[in-house]
């Protein structure tokens, strides 16, 4: 895979130029390899029998029967009436026609950005973040400019931070919440204020709610979708996240009429309709929502017990800031070793995968996803503490050791190709109360290298 990718239209003219993905070209090198995969931004999948397990057992034979006589035609552009439907009703002031269901919330997201945004304008964007909202903005050519999450008692975003961003002329605010890979949240008084400052600029607000309907046990209940705070603000979310259904590729926007057709206009070119065997299934999923997130509720609060209990146990080895919200946390491991190289230590002897904080931008972390089943989740995590002690006793030297001065010895393992080499070299510490964890590093934006792999 080239990459640059650039899709050419034919006559010189280039419609889309983006920097590599670089995450998902790291997780598909070992996601099919490894025994225990705890780096998934989602939740432990459900299968289609599940699926039909939400009905009445009476009403399960007739179901299947339906879906397995649904002729595969072309489905609604915009998704089934029904689908969008009750997708609406979850927003206040909300039709069928403000919805339009994508090939999942990263189309959506794609879309919004094609067209509600030209090269120039001004942006402000979340950062860490997942990295299409960074690299979609960039591609088009926008001034992109980061509100980065502080790091004082967990990860949060300052508002007065955003207010001194997003100066007069800024066209868009992207803001994600629960965040992906933080675990922040922004609870409604903030998105209010987001919004007000959205309207008094004439900007749109893009929130980025792929975890939505994920509050956490002990933790403050959702904010309500920015949708409902008026005409500036679109909403998206996905079935991949809180339904455990990545693989219906099932996503919507929730915008005003004229932005959807306007979305709608594009994806006529890019994936036309959803599948109607995919809208299927997602209507049914989303007729049974409360079961179904029950059942992801379930799934994180093990987990969640679990790792509490792990970090307890191996303190010495990493902590973490508890998410807030979703299905993601950044855990800092005090070995000084970059993250890359660690991660790819960890899939190639230890079968086990952990996301490379290099790839948000943090060194000294690793992105932990609290979706997985429960058994690969506490596997994963038992065999990482095997791997981190082991590194330990090898000779890596602690952070705390390595930062106190003594033995700053380079630490070469089996070097994978594009290795980030000496943290200390890529990497720069920002000042206390913005960034990382401390004791981890947050490498400035731009110089994330551009190979991961
Ligand atoms: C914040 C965020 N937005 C969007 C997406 C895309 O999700 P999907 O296209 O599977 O709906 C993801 C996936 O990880 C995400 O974390």
């Amino acid at each position: 895979m080239p990459r640059n990718r650039a899709l050419d239209a034919g006559k010189g003219h280039t419609l889309v130029r983006i920097e590599s993905f670089q995450l998902e070209r790291w997780m598909t090198k070992y996601e099919v390899k490894v025994k225990w995969d705890i780096a998934e931004s989602g939740i432990y999948p459900m299968s289609t029998r599940e699926i039909l397990d939400l009905l009445p057992p009476q009403d399960r034979e007739q179901e299947l029967g339906r879906l397995l006589d649904l002729r595969l035609g072309y489905s609604e552009a915009c998704g089934s009436e029904e689908l969008r439907g009750l997708i609406a009703a979850t927003y206040e002031n909300t039709s069928a026609a403000e919805i339009l269901v994508t090939t999942g919330a990263i189309e959506a997201n794609f879309l919004l950005f094609n067209e509600l945004l030209s090269a120039g304008d001004r942006v402000v964007i979340v950062d860490p973040a997942y990295q299409q909202l960074h690299s979609v903005a960039r591609a088009i050519g926008c001034d992109v400019a980061l509100w980065t999450a502080r790091h004082d008692d967990g990860f949060r975003f300052d508002l007065d931070d955003l207010r001194a961003l997003a100066t007069p002329g800024t066209r868009m605010i992207v803001i994600n919440t629960p965040h992906n890979p933080t675990g922040a949240m922004l609870s409604e008084q903030q998105l209010r204020e987001i919004y007000a400052l959205a309207e008094s600029l004439g900007a749109w607000v893009l929130s980025d709610e792929a975890y939505r309907w994920l509050d956490l046990p002990g933790n403050a209940a959702l904010a309500a979708p920015m949708r409902n705070l008026g005409p500036r603000a679109i909403s998206i979310g996905t079935f991949s996240k809180p339904f455990g259904l990545p693989g219906l590729r099932t996503g919507w926007i929730a915008a005003p009429a004229d932005v959807i057709q306007r979305c709608w206009g594009l994806r006529d070119y890019i994936s036309l309709s959803p599948g109607k065997l995919n809208d299927a299934l997602a209507t049914l999923a989303f007729r049974h929502r409360n079961r179904v997130v029950e059942r992801t509720r379930e799934i994180v609060a093990e987990n969640v017990s679990f790792a509490e209990q792990w970090f307890a146990e191996n303190v010495d080895l990493a902590s973490w800031t508890p998410p807030r919200g979703g299905l993601l946390a950044l855990m800092k491991y005090e070995l000084e070793m970059p993250s890359l190289e660690l991660a790819n230590h960890l899939a190639e002897e230890y079968s086990v995968m952990l996301a490379p904080g290099a790839a948000f931008g943090y060194e000294g972390c690793l992105r932990i996803g609290i979706g997985s089943a429960p058994h690969i989740f506490a596997e994963g995590l038992r065999q990482t503490a095997r791997c981190l002690r082991d590194l330990a006793s090898a000779g890596v030297p602690m952070r705390s050791v390595a930062l106190a001065g003594a033995a700053h010895r380079r630490v070469r393992l089996q070097t994978p190709a594009g290795s980030l080499g000496d943290p200390a070299g890529v990497c720069r510490r920002l000042h206390r109360g913005r960034g990382p964890p401390d004791g981890a590093t947050r490498q400035h934006p731009h110089q994330v290298p551009s190979v991961l792999f």
